[in-house]
């Protein structure tokens, strides 16, 4: 499937299969986010694989009861290195949160193309997730994903058409 393809089928999944991953589909996914770009290379992330349904449950709870979460066979937390990361990016800020997004993102497409689902999880309670999977204090946690097969064919949400969202020569 082309790049476009992948991108124009992805949706958000929130009912999950209980069906297993396979080991080869899971390795591709994650080769996705090791090959992200970052800022000076410096690859500011860590991804915390949770399989356990105890643990899954708890998490869960700490994306403001998201229940829907935990039953994916897998939750992903995307996590990132303030502290290991380019700081200068235009002049202002650091780079792990866009570092981390792109490689989060590139696994999410990598999913897709794999026909697996995923959820991008920005609504949690970090300090909540950081005290269940035992993330050092140095450490963020930017977002978490369930990864496992669609339980549901979501429709496209729609999008802004381009002319509202790209201009030529001045903002
Ligand atoms: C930063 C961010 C945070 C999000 N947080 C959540 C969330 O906590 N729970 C959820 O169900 N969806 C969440 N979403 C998914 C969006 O609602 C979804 O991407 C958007 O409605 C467009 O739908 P689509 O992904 O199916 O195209 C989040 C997406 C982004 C990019």
């Amino acid at each position: 499937m082309s790049v476009l393809d992948v991108i124009r089928l992805r949706r958000s999944v929130r009912v999950y299969r209980p069906d297993p991953i396979p080991e080869e589909a899971l390795q591709r996914v994650l080769e996705a986010a090791r090959l992200a770009p970052s800022g000076k290379n410096l690859q500011p992330w860590k991804f915390v694989l949770v399989q356990d349904d105890r643990m899954k449950k708890k998490l869960a709870k700490a994306c403001n009861q998201q229940a829907f979460i935990a039953d994916a066979p897998l939750i992903i937390v995307a996590c990132g290195f303030p502290d290991e990361c380019y700081r200068a990016m235009g002049r202002y800020m650091r780079s792990w949160p866009v570092d981390v997004t792109i490689a989060l993102e590139h696994l999410i497409l990598q999913a897709q193309e794999e026909g697996l689902g995923t959820c991008w999880i920005g609504s949690f309670g970090e300090e909540e997730v950081k005290s269940l999977l035992n993330v050092p204090e140095h450490v963020k946690v930017l977002a978490l994903t369930p990864l496992g097969y669609p339980g549901e064919d979501p429709q496209s949400r729609g999008r802004k058409p381009l002319e509202k969202i790209v201009s030529y020569d001045s903002f």
